[in-house]
């Protein structure tokens, strides 16, 4: 049932487009997204969570909607909820995302917030799991059985998924402007196009990339912004598969001490988002890491500045920018997944990981 791919990964891999079309239909109808919009629209405060791929999903939320929306949300890695349990109350709105709607961490976070009276929406993969069942409302992604053990298309469908409520918050607080609300809903309506054109042009390019980065033991993504999340998911998977070191930190923080350990040949990938002022501020942050000797490489929208910069270069459809997950993160999925097969690991089978986490 692998339907002629080597792995679960790469066929989930290519599943995206449909993936985040039907999410996003499944959306567009959902009648429970304006009683979803309604809570966040009036809650006092705004928090989101999850763990691993579902926790940078949260991020995003918590970028987009604070832009978007004008409205700023707390975002939290879901073990980590007894640090911000006390602030916690009546009023305030819970996000929890979680793919397989099972992860214990994520579910012992939503009932503390519970007993102390925080209403919870949830964002699931999996109908009818426990988290959807302890929450007041649940939104479904759509992506269908994710097999393969690293999270591909669960990232992809709960972004666009997450991107398209911060849309229609923006709307119910009046923040979002008229012409920026146009431009997000024209680029997501196409999600599934942009996700397959990223997945055409990029193939080949990681795959070249993942033997270069295949001998290294240690790397940097960075990113700034709304491709800060999308850089420490791409961290994480190449972590998780192939076995590589890899730190994800907001790029303005490498003269603050990351970058004491660049040498030459250190490789640090870019992730720069369709923001020309985002990009503009990642310019320097090449040029520093470039000073050093170290490998860089940038996986952003096609005719960017950078690309005379970097030693390497991934071009990604240009977008909306809150979409900035459905373009970059494919190149890094498979960056990741050439790694792992070059370095011969199976990346269905990660060791010392199970696909949901059961335990605390
Ligand atoms: C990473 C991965 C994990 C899960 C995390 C949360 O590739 O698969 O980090 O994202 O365990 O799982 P869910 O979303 O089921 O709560």
């Amino acid at each position: 049932e692998k339907s002629g791919y080597p792995h679960f990964m790469l066929k989930e891999i290519h599943e995206q487009p449909r993936a985040v079309m039907e999410t996003l239909h499944g959306a567009l109808h959902d009648q429970l997204i304006p009683e979803a919009v309604e809570l966040l629209a009036n809650a006092e405060k705004v928090y989101v969570t999850g763990a691993g791929t579902s926790f940078h999903a949260a991020e995003h939320f918590s970028i987009t909607g604070t832009r978007l929306a004008g409205k700023p949300i707390i975002s939290f890695i879901s073990s980590e909820y007894d640090t911000y349990l006390p602030a916690a109350g009546e009023g305030d709105v819970l996000i929890v995302v979680s793919q397989s709607g099972e992860t214990m961490d994520s579910l012992k976070a939503l009932r503390a917030f519970k007993r102390k009276g925080v209403r919870v929406i949830s964002v699931s993969n999996v109908i009818d799991s426990a988290i959807p069942r302890e929450s007041h409302v649940t939104l479904y992604t759509r992506a269908g059985p994710e097999i393969g053990v690293a999270a591909t298309k669960t990232f992809t469908t709960q972004t666009t998924l997450l991107t398209y409520l911060a849309v229609r918050l923006g709307e119910a607080t009046g923040q979002l402007d008229a012409g920026e609300r146009e431009g997000i809903l024209r680029s997501i309506s196409s999600a599934g196009e942009l996700v397959k054109k990223a997945l055409e042009d990029t193939g080949e390019r990681a795959k070249k990339l993942a033997s270069a980065i295949s001998r290294s033991s240690s790397a940097y993504y960075l990113s700034r912004g709304v491709g800060v999340p999308v850089a420490k998911e791409g961290a994480l998977k190449i972590k998780e598969i192939a076995y590589i070191h890899a730190e994800s930190y907001p790029a303005g923080e490498s003269k603050h001490g990351p970058i004491a350990l660049v040498e030459k040949s250190f490789p640090v990938v870019f992730v720069i988002p369709n923001d020309t002022y985002l990009e503009t501020l990642l310019l320097g942050n090449i040029e520093e890491m470039k000073a050093r000797g170290a490998f860089t490489v940038g996986v952003g929208p096609e005719g960017s500045r950078a690309v005379e910069l970097l030693n390497d270069y991934i071009p990604v459809p240009r977008t909306h920018w809150a979409l900035t997950p459905l373009t970059h993160t494919i190149p890094l999925q498979l960056l990741a997944y050439y790694a792992a097969v070059e370095k011969g690991f199976d990346p269905d089978k990660p060791r010392n990981l199970a696909k949901t986490v059961t335990v605390e």
